[in-house]
């Protein structure tokens, strides 16, 4: 899979960066993207209802439970970035007659259940903001409600595939032009053109949406497709509907696109598996990427970084060159992460060799380097390749973890890319790994109470800035003792956070955690069923280190009769002895009631309920003594799935939902031929997706 399957953040920027010369004097630019794979939400608004997961945008939910309902949903998933549509400081600047062209093409599966009538429908949009209005299922389709029906102050336009006849509509199976109303301005049945939106079955459609902005006019094209992973056939020639338009005086000058979608009392799942999309737009002549890109929503430096990476990446593959002004802004900014040319970090390293290997990975292998002209020691991470699903993955993610920048994170210097090499270059840690100095041979002096309490404290406000960091907050993803470094003073720096996500997700350390009993333990049960990390299986890991450092046993050892380290410390809690639980190299040698406070914290960061586990901020305050330790029930309750009350960010994190009695998941966008749905129920072994 190369770059242009699998876009998202890194592949915006590419495309941002690599515009083609503007059309009209330096205003009119071109944005382009094509989306995939839709595991990076943090592009995309959505609403309540909606949710992005299984590889698609669910406009309005595919799981019920009891809690989600299918009937009377609607939504919508919106790209974040909006794009100026026309030039001209009002709506009605006779500066220039020209409007913004698009094209918009995507892959949509309607699915009805069971064979059950469809409804409502699915719109491509434009329009003025990301909010949804009230009351907006059924024949609204998530675009108006029966108050704002037809308003002007809509200012929205929408192309609609609509499953479900109204009285104003001409069938069950049509495509329709909306301004501002569900009452198409333009509809026509697709039965002429052999199409059936919401077949039995699964079936999936290829639309293109082309809106030209010199002859003002909108054309849709639809076809079949008949494999979801095969490929997109041609577009038609003619299209299916065809209609003039001119956005000025309908839509915002500034406007969004995206997706809406309804279901009423009939049901359907509303899917876009693929999304390309090409949008000129007008920009403010004086500032030019960088202030495009802050549209985004990305701080500046990330932002300088992020293009520089991707600015090196594609020069690297087109042998086309940036502008130089570009170049020269990002680098000048101070401390930001470089690139490395391969020839010097194989001489740093003494060409990869053995010795100097300090350890290996799921990732790959870490090598100790000198930067010969700098004098300055770092660690060579060699990623090895089959393990990457992509490398604009990887770049993306490069990204986000060069934003972050904390005295207790392990500092990225840079990276190295070079003929389907990946290297990553950080600060050297001269005490290496938290498991290392806890799991060493007996005959060596223990970690001491204090440098343990030490390292817990700064590993905790590490996993803080994490899940605090800006809008989007980071989940580290694989918190473990190997993970936690040490620099010179014995404080702990994470590493390693956010990158399983640029890895195979059936490669994450979860699954990876097979072969490796001792990595068992540090993954929350939710983990099994969601197959995504959460800031809560973040907490819950916290809380195995936490175990594991106070008792120095890690957390998968069988223990006192049990299997899992968390089990035998609840057990003593329940005992009244907790503390023989502490380590017993470390004799009399610790704050009673420090390893105390660390023991309970680490049980309630264990609870087997998502929801119930302390969030970051409390575990600082916690471990900083400023807060009580909170209640630990004597006995570990049982897990339950999902948490109840569910939050809204579980909903959105969920992709397949479990209750005490039972719940189908329905996922469209992984059907391939045969299934269908999925029948869960709690005695059903656990065996999901
Ligand atoms: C879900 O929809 C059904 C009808 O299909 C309805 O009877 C039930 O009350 C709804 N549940 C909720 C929680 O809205
Ligand atoms: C365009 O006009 C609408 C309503 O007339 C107004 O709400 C909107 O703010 C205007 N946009 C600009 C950019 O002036
Ligand atoms: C803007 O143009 C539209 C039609 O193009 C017109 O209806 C409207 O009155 C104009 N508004 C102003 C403020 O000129
Ligand atoms: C949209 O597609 C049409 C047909 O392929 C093409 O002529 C046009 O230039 C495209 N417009 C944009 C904005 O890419
Ligand atoms: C998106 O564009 C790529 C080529 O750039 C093409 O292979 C793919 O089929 C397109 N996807 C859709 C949904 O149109
Ligand atoms: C329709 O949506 C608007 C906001 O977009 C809201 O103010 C209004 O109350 C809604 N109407 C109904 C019937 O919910
Ligand atoms: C939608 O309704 C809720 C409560 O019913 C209200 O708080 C909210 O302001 C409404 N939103 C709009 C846009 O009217
Ligand atoms: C939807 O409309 C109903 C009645 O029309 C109203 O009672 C309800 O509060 C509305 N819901 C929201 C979220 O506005
Ligand atoms: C298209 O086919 C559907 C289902 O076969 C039917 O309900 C509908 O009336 C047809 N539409 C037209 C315009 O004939
Ligand atoms: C869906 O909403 C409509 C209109 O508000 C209502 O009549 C119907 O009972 C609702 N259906 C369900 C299943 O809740």
């Amino acid at each position: 899979m190369g770059l242009a399957a699998n876009l998202r953040i890194l592949a915006v920027l590419l495309c941002l960066a690599a515009a083609p010369p503007p059309v009209s004097a330096n205003s009119l630019k071109t944005f382009t993207a094509k989306y995939g794979a839709f595991d990076d939400n943090t592009l995309f608004a959505t609403t309540p209802a909606s949710l992005i997961g299984r590889d698609a945008l669910q406009v309005t939910p595919d799981t019920i439970s009891d809690i989600i309902n299918l009937t009377n949903q609607s939504g919508r998933v919106l790209l974040k970035q909006p794009f100026k549509l026309w030039k001209g400081p009002n709506n009605n600047s006779s500066s220039s007659d020209r409007v913004a062209s698009f094209n918009s093409s995507f892959l949509i599966n309607i699915f009805r259940i069971n064979n059950n009538p469809a409804g409502e429908g699915l719109a491509f949009v434009l329009v003025p903001d990301t909010n949804l209005p009230n009351n907006s299922s059924g024949q609204y389709l998530g675009l108006t409600n029966s108050t704002t029906d037809g308003l002007a102050s809509n200012r929205l336009i929408a192309v609609e595939f609509d499953t479900f006849k109204q009285d104003y509509d001409p069938d069950d199976n049509h495509v329709g032009l909306n301004i501002n109303s569900v009452e198409s301005k333009k509809a026509e049945s697709l039965n002429q053109s052999g199409i059936q939106l919401s077949p039995t079955g699964a079936k999936f459609y290829n639309v293109w949406v082309e809106y030209d902005g010199v002859k003002k006019t909108i054309q849709v094209y639809i076809i079949e497709q008949p494999e979801k992973d095969g490929a997109t056939p041609p577009r038609p020639d003619s299209p299916v509907l065809e209609e003039a338009l001119d956005l000025r005086g309908v839509v915002d000058q500034i406007s969004y696109f995206g997706f809406s979608a309804s279901t009423g009392n009939t049901i359907e799942l509303n899917c876009v598996l693929r999304w390309n999309l090409t949008v000129e737009y007008f920009s403010d002549d004086n500032g030019p990427l960088i202030k495009i890109l802050l549209g985004v929503g990305l701080p500046a430096v990330a932002v300088a970084v992020a293009a520089a990476v991707a600015v090196a990446y594609y020069r690297r593959r087109k042998k086309r060159s940036m502008p130089i002004n570009i170049l020269g802004a990002l680098k000048s900014l101070p401390g930001t992460p470089r690139e490395f040319e391969f020839k010097d970090l194989k001489k740093a390293t003494n060409n990869f060799d053995e010795k100097n290997k300090l350890g290996q990975g799921g990732y790959g292998v870490v090598y100790k380097g000198l930067l010969q002209n700098e004098g300055l020691e770092v660690a060579v991470k060699w990623f090895s390749r089959g393990d990457l699903k992509d490398q604009g993955d990887f770049l993306a993610e490069l990204m986000i973890i060069n934003r972050l920048r904390h005295k207790h994170l392990v500092r990225l210097l840079g990276w190295c890319h070079k003929n389907g090499k990946l290297l990553l270059v950080y600060d050297y840690m001269p005490n290496g790994s938290l498991d290392m100095h806890l799991f060493s041979d007996s005959n060596s002096k223990p970690l001491s109470w204090n440098l343990r309490y030490n390292i817990i404290s700064g590993a905790a406000s590490a996993l803080h800035y994490l899940h605090n960091e800006y809008d989007q907050r980071v989940v580290h993803r694989d918190l473990k003792a190997s993970n936690i470094m040490l620099d010179s003073n014995f404080n702990a720096r994470l590493g390693d956070f956010g990158l399983a996500r640029a890895l195979d997700t059936e490669k994450t350390s979860y699954t990876e955690a097979e072969g490796v009993l001792g990595t068992m333990g540090y993954i929350a049960p939710e983990c099994f069923h969601m197959g995504k990390a959460t800031q809560q299986s973040d907490i819950y890991a916290f809380g195995a280190v936490l175990l594991e450092v106070v008792c120095g046993l890690r957390p998968g050892t069988k223990v006192g009769g049990f299997q899992f380290l968390v089990d035998w410390v609840w057990y003593l809690h329940r005992e009244g002895r907790l503390l023989d639980a502490v380590d017993k190299r470390l004799g009399e040698e610790y704050v009673v009631e420090e390893a105390e406070r660390v023991l309970l914290l680490g049980l309630a960061c264990s609870h087997p309920i998502a929801s119930e586990r302390p969030q970051t901020q409390a575990i600082v305050q916690i471990i900083s003594g400023s807060v009580a330790v909170p209640h630990v029930p004597p006995f570990k309750p049982a897990f339950v799935w999902p948490s109840m009350p569910m939050g809204l960010e579980d909903i959105s994190q969920a992709t397949t939902t479990m209750t005490n009695t039972t719940s189908f998941s329905i996922s469209t966008s992984n059907f391939g031929t045969g299934s269908t749905s999925q029948y869960v129920s709690r005695d059903s072994n656990f065996n999901l997706v």
